[in-house]
């Protein structure tokens, strides 16, 4: 079970002269544009909760609430109705200096512009919740190296911040985030200020830091592409509503609605999809205990001109194709032992699509599709990876691209003229292939 850490229950916050009537008016069920007279809706009934270690995207375009939504989990701004729970104590409705501790102890934030001191060195902003907390110096500083460190700017701490790239900047922002050893770090934008190729850089740093840290994070963004490649869940926000939470598949594959049908036209699917998503039950395939006839006929009705070999448990062998086949046939051969060739490109099922179009070219077969274990769990012909990259969830239905296989007469004539039948595969080794035979 996921451990909830940070919760939002009927968030509500409105901007104005008078909140609580403009809750009131919003929850039986006026609009945001209705209840204009008494206030702005900058946030409407949300509610979710973020797990231990996730990476939770809040998404949206500019002026849908993200902000308000972030700054009311740290207690920013107070909630007009509705709770926040961080590990289950509550954040809304607790006296300031509550909040400032907890802002201090539990919950970091990272900023669009960086707010970083601009007097005092980089070392010196790293280490300023350090100070917040009454740590002595040498030990704030000795600390503030190694967190510079670990976000890649060692020997940077005694430059001004002035002196150093927008993106630099931010990787001291974060430092600074990561010093207060907070398990909870809330980013609002943080990479948006940074140039496009930058921003690439910081987002796979930010992954990679995560694996090292595990924090709980809460990262906004207008940008979906960003969203889709750093969330593990991902809240969509329009005018101040939360209109779906789900993975980044759920949302490009199960739109909620319209609206976020729209939105995800534009997304970068080769980024997101994984190999799972797009992948076709493997056919033909056979298991290793089967013999040349056997193989034949799963290709024949195919229409393929090689096939996958399966052992125990459904792992990937290797490939055995038409023509070797029929030479064993010919031979009187009953094993497929001696034709098994390596498979030379597979891929694993959670690789994203953009990292298959090399091995696909390179596939003569479907791409084989592997589990953590080796098992063959699917395959992905070429025209369905490229379908997938098309707009509008299912593109990838059902298209397959045979190879140019043998002419059927050629292996009917090799498989019907007399030769002695083989004995049937064995099933005791635990393949759950199918290998009907076909007459
Ligand atoms: N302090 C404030 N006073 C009045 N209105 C505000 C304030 N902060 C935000 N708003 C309004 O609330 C809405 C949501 O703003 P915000 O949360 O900043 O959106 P986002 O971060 O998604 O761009 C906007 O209409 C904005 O103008
Ligand atoms: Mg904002």
């Amino acid at each position: 079970m996921s451990e909830t850490v940070l919760e939002a229950r009927n968030l509500f916050k409105v901007f104005g002269k008078n909140p609580s009537a403009a809750v009131r008016r919003l929850k039986a069920g006026e609009g945001r544009t209705a209840v204009a007279d008494v206030g702005t809706a900058a946030v409407i009934d949300a509610s979710f909760t973020v797990n231990r270690g996730e990476i939770f995207v809040i998404m949206g375009l500019s002026g849908s609430g993200k902000s308000t939504i972030i700054r009311m989990l740290n207690g920013l701004h107070d909630a007009s109705s509705g709770t926040v729970t961080v590990n289950g104590d509550p954040i809304t409705g607790v006296p300031s200096s509550r909040l400032r501790e907890i802002r201090r102890d539990r919950i970091s934030m990272v900023f669009q512009h960086f707010a970083l001191l601009p007097h005092r060195t980089v070392a010196a902003n790293v280490a300023y919740p350090l100070e917040l907390k009454g740590v002595a110096k040498a030990e704030r500083l000795a600390k503030a190296e190694e967190i510079l460190a670990l976000v890649g700017l060692e020997g940077q701490g005694e430059k001004l911040p002035s002196e150093l790239s927008g993106g630099m900047q931010q990787r001291v922002g974060i430092a600074r985030a990561l010093a207060a050893d907070s398990d909870i770090l809330l980013m609002d934008e943080a990479f948006s200020a940074l140039d496009p190729l930058i921003r690439r850089e910081m987002q796979e740093q930010l992954l990679e830091l995560q694996q090292k840290l595990h924090k709980t994070i809460v990262f906004i963004t207008h940008d979906l592409n960003e969203a889709m490649f750093l969330g593990d869940r991902i809240a969509v926000m329009r005018d101040g509503r939360i209109v779906q939470i789900g993975t980044p598949e759920d949302i490009l594959m199960d739109p909620a609605n319209d609206y976020v049908e729209q939105f995800v036209q534009d997304v970068d699917r080769a980024r997101v999809l994984t190999a799972a998503n797009v992948m076709e039950r493997p056919r033909p395939v056979v298991p290793h205990t089967a013999g040349p006839r056997t193989a034949l006929r799963q290709m024949r009705d195919a229409y393929m001109s090689a096939t996958y070999v399966v052992g125990k448990d459904r792992q990937l062998v290797g490939v055995v194709t038409d023509r070797d086949a029929v030479k064993l046939v010919r031979n009187g051969a009953t094993t497929l032992d001696s034709i098994i060739k390596p498979v030379l490109q597979s891929v694993r099922e959670d690789e994203v699509l953009m990292n298959l179009f090399v091995p696909a070219v390179e596939s003569p077969l479907p791409l084989a599709v592997t589990d953590a274990d080796g098992r063959l769990v699917g395959v992905i012909p070429r025209v369905t990876l490229l379908a997938a990259l098309g707009p509008g969830p299912g593109a990838t239905e059902e298209i397959t691209l045979p190879l140019m296989p043998m002419p059927q007469a050629e292996i009917d004539a090799v498989l019907d003229d007399g030769w002695t039948a083989e004995p049937a595969p064995s099933t005791s080794s635990g393949t759950r292939v199918e290998t009907e035979e076909v007459r």
